[in-house]
């Protein structure tokens, strides 16, 4: 017996008889101004691009579960992070590659997006990171630039080694991460196969005010694993999605990926006096000094139902914090603080945070004054001024920051110069000798096609200053004089 289908509507409703040919005034005629079906089916297929996002525009998403294994009341009072061994929150994941467009192949070499968001009983709480421990860049007024290098040229829409090494070799502080992008971990086998980190330095505070200094580790479960260039190279020209590929279909087999979740945890006076600035993002914090501490772990065990509705329109934000994790000073973190919402209004709307996959799971909406603005919806009927007599919503003084101690004269400070270098020689030393092989290879065909001899020299001093050997070996493989690399 079949089943009886469901009859076509326009969005508004009506029925809809004739979806395939269109209303013409007579056999050959013109087409009408009339066919009113025609026009919005156009008008709306016209409409369906987004701006796509300005940086990790290609990226594959899923949702799945935090489970916490150990109880940090001790240092936070999140509430996602306190209670008892196997308490729950759900959560989604977006990973994706920065510097390409949506379309672009998924296995070139490049730094990947590892972005969490929590539904945490106390409202979302986004740890939007990526797969290095550490940036290219300190200070937020570089971003917009350094991206531009990234990206392609204004000229001739090409993605330029000219312009990301020029714009690096005039950036020492980048000098780290470069060192881990062009290694072995710039190519990832799949996003399954890498480890995730929040980079910055974040603040916790537990419920007594204590103030604790904490980074966060995500470490896959599936091993970590990445390609060699051959491999990558061969499959982005076979396969531009392999890596939201793997992800689905690992999913969609119930083969579950899991990352246990670490912290290292920095008492905050001895935070304030470590021996390089905790808040530089370009720096790592030993973990001889402070080792990892367990506090759970999540699995992806849902993919999208719809890709556009559950991950192209999922917007994270650093600023999305929850009672109990604040913001630290690392000045790249405050100026993230702002850019993600910003550029989630811009390319979603205003009521962004309204769509189902940003929509809290604690908060029944309105539960603020704000109103209105493009796709408002479920507003319902509520007092929409404070201070009223009306029973509206009122603060929750419970979640008032940390208050901190400023001082000093507001000023342009330099202030995580002048140690560049010794962070990226400590990690060419912990590279083993077939890595950095590897690294050294990756170099030369990158950095060796730049066509100007400054950029290169001013790059291999870099090497130099970090590890003297590292930059003998870069200046070898270019060709250049080791008198130009010495010279300043
Ligand atoms: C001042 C520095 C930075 C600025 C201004 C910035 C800005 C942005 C913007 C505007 C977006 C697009 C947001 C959207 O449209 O939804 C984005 C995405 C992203 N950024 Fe940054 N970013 C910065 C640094 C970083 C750093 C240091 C990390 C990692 C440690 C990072 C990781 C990510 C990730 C993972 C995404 C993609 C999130 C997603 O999957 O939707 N960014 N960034």
């Amino acid at each position: 017996m079949s089943k009886k289908k469901k009859t076509l509507r326009t969005a508004a409703g009506q029925p809809w008889a004739d979806n395939n040919h269109s209303l013409t005034a007579g056999k050959r005629g013109p087409v009408l101004m009339q066919d009113y079906q025609l026009i919005e089916k156009l008008a709306h297929f016209d409409r369906e691009r987004i701006p796509e996002r300005v940086v990790h525009a290609k990226g594959a998403g899923a949702q799945g579960v935090f489970v916490l294994t150990h109880d940090m009341s001790k240092y936070t009072k999140a509430d996602i992070f306190n209670g008892k061994k196997g308490k729950k929150t759900p959560m989604m994941a977006r990973f994706s590659e920065v510097a390409g467009e949506a379309g672009y192949p998924d296995t070139v070499r490049d730094v990947r997006g590892f972005a969490l968001k929590f539904y945490t009983r106390d409202g979302n709480y986004d740890i939007v990171g990526n797969n290095t421990p550490v940036f290219f860049i300190n200070d937020p007024l570089k971003f917009p630039d350094f991206i531009h290098s990234q990206k392609r040229d204004p000229q001739t829409h090409l993605r330029s080694q000219d312009m990301q090494w020029d714009f690096w070799s005039h950036s020492p502080e980048s000098c780290h991460q470069v060192t881990y992008l062009m290694g072995d971990r710039g190519l990832p086998a799949s996003y399954r196969n890498m480890n995730g980190y929040g980079s910055h330095t974040f603040k916790w505070v537990n419920k007594d005010g204590q103030v604790y200094w904490v980074k966060y580790h995500f470490h896959t479960q599936q091993g970590v694993k990445n390609m060699s260039a051959a491999t990558a190279a061969k499959i982005a020209g076979e396969d531009t999605d392999y890596f939201i590929k793997d992800l689905y279909d690992a999913i969609a087999h119930k083969n579950y990926p899991t990352w246990k979740v670490y912290v290292q945890i920095i008492p905050y006076e001895a935070g304030m006096h470590y021996k390089h600035d905790i808040f530089d993002v370009t720096k790592v914090v030993s973990k001889k000094d402070y080792p990892l501490h367990e506090v759970g772990y999540f699995t992806l065990n849902k993919n999208p139902d719809n890709y556009f509705d559950d991950v192209e329109e999922a917007a994270f934000s650093p600023a999305n914090l929850v009672p109990g994790v604040e913001a630290s000073p690392d000045k790249l973190l405050q100026g993230r603080l702002f850019a993600y919402k910003d550029a989630e209004r811009y390319r979603l709307g205003v009521n962004f945070e309204n769509l189902p996959v940003n929509r809290p799971h604690n908060v029944k909406h309105p539960a603020n004054y704000e109103q209105d603005g493009f796709m408002a919806e479920h507003q319902g009927h509520q007092v929409n001024y404070e201070p009223n007599g009306e029973n509206g919503p009122v603060e929750d003084h419970a979640a008032k920051i940390k208050p901190y101690d400023v001082s000093g004269k507001a000023d342009s400070y330099d202030t995580y110069a002048p140690d560049y270098y010794s962070a990226a020689g400590a990690l060419y030393r912990l590279y083993p000798k077939a890595e950095q092989d590897r690294l050294i290879e990756t170099l030369k065909s990158t950095l060796g096609t730049v066509k100007s001899h400054t950029t290169k020299v001013l790059e291999t001093r870099q090497f130099y200053h970090a590890d003297h050997e590292y930059g003998e070996r870069v200046a070898k493989a270019l060709g250049l004089d080791m008198s130009e690399i010495k010279g300043k």
